[in-house]
């Protein structure tokens, strides 16, 4: 059976980046340019300069993907990008770069969603046993998702208001932590103790979504009280009170999700993913099930969590294997939904 090897790309936020991936399974290069510092002024990504970076980068990235792996246009099976959700114009500027490069070789095109990318990092790790189940938390997104196969998603819980990464990223800046904050938080989260007491939302309801922003609103209140009459605050409790009211709402629901849908895999994706206090729990917890009853548990490791274009490789080679190609009219949709 013939190889088949995948150039990809991905824009869609604050990353521009781009990988050859074999097979779906083996990242044979993976170029991430990261744009965080011209953001961190700003305290959040701003659109049109994330469109900017994108495009000073992108044919240079394409270059060292290509070079990094060893091979060359002829030996490229398929041209994959993230058509969507993002910021518009960060996903143009990859959309239209994976167009020019197909209508110049005449190598096929797939579109692929941004989310379902983040769930196929896990097959850059090990093998993916349907139906699977996946916790896909980001700074733009909470969800769990159901896979009946490689192809097909089914959201059924999402967050009704702030994603947990950008809850992170907004008591961050409480704190005075740059853009993102998610990574400081968890360190910080991990030299203090559960002190306050924050609200976990949504935890009895009957249903597999969330809300984080009782629970920002609860943090930033206690700060601002605590400012008012001049006491200071534990930066490390705030971090571990906050981080253990998101890991318990996330395992919280996510193991009953487990419960009720028996999948075969469990997977954690997107930059969230990353988080230790949410990586040691919810393994833990998952290890404690019945053997009859534990799914396989996929969490990638800690580069294949943000946004990066091994992902979007991984996840197009089962599009490939399904046929769902795309064609030249393919267009960036801000708010693609599965
Ligand atoms: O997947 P990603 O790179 O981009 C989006 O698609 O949003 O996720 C970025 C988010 C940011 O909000 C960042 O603060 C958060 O992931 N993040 C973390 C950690 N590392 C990154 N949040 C909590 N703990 C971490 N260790
Ligand atoms: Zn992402």
């Amino acid at each position: 059976k013939k190889d088949v090897r995948i150039l990809a790309y991905e824009s869609s936020c604050d990353e521009t980046s781009t990988a050859v991936v074999k097979n779906g399974r083996k990242v044979e290069s993976l170029i991430v340019a990261t744009q965080i510092k011209s953001h961190q002024r700003f305290g959040g990504v701003v659109p049109e300069v994330a469109s900017r970076h994108h495009i000073e980068v992108i044919s240079q990235i394409t270059r060292e993907a290509l070079a990094e792996a060893g091979v060359d246009w002829s030996e490229i099976d398929a041209i994959a990008v993230t058509s969507g959700p993002g910021l518009v114009g960060a996903l143009l500027i990859g959309v239209s770069a994976a167009k020019a490069a197909a209508m110049a070789t005449g190598i096929p095109l797939i579109g692929v969603d941004h989310i379902m990318g983040h769930i196929m990092a896990a097959q850059l790790t090990a093998e993916i046993d349907y139906p699977a189940l996946a916790l896909q938390v980001s700074g733009g997104h909470t969800e769990i998702v159901l896979l009946k196969d490689p192809t097909h998603l089914e959201i059924i819980g999402d967050t009704r208001d702030d994603a947990a990464g950008e809850a992170y990223d907004k008591i961050g800046r409480v704190l005075g932590v740059n853009y993102p904050a998610g990574k400081t938080i968890d360190e910080w989260a991990h030299q203090g103790k559960d002190t306050f007491n924050f609200p976990r939302a949504m935890m009895e309801d009957d249903n597999y979504d969330f809300s984080f922003s009782g629970l920002k609103s609860a943090f930033i209140n206690t700060c601002h009280h605590a400012d008012q009459i001049h006491q200071s605050l534990d930066k490390y409790d705030l971090a571990a009170s906050f981080q253990a009211a998101v890991v318990e709402v996330l395992v919280t629901k996510t193991l009953r999700a487990i419960k009720a849908y028996q999948p075969r895999t469990f997977i954690m994706g997107g930059g969230v993913a990353a988080n230790r206090g949410l990586r040691d729990r919810m393994s833990q917890e998952i290890d404690n099930f019945r053997e009859e009853l534990k799914p396989k548990v996929i969490l990638p490791p800690l580069k294949l969590c943000g946004d990066n274009a091994a992902m979007i490789g991984a996840a197009a080679y089962n599009l490939y294997q399904a046929g769902e190609f795309a064609d030249l009219t393919l267009n960036a949709n801000p708010s693609l939904e599965l």
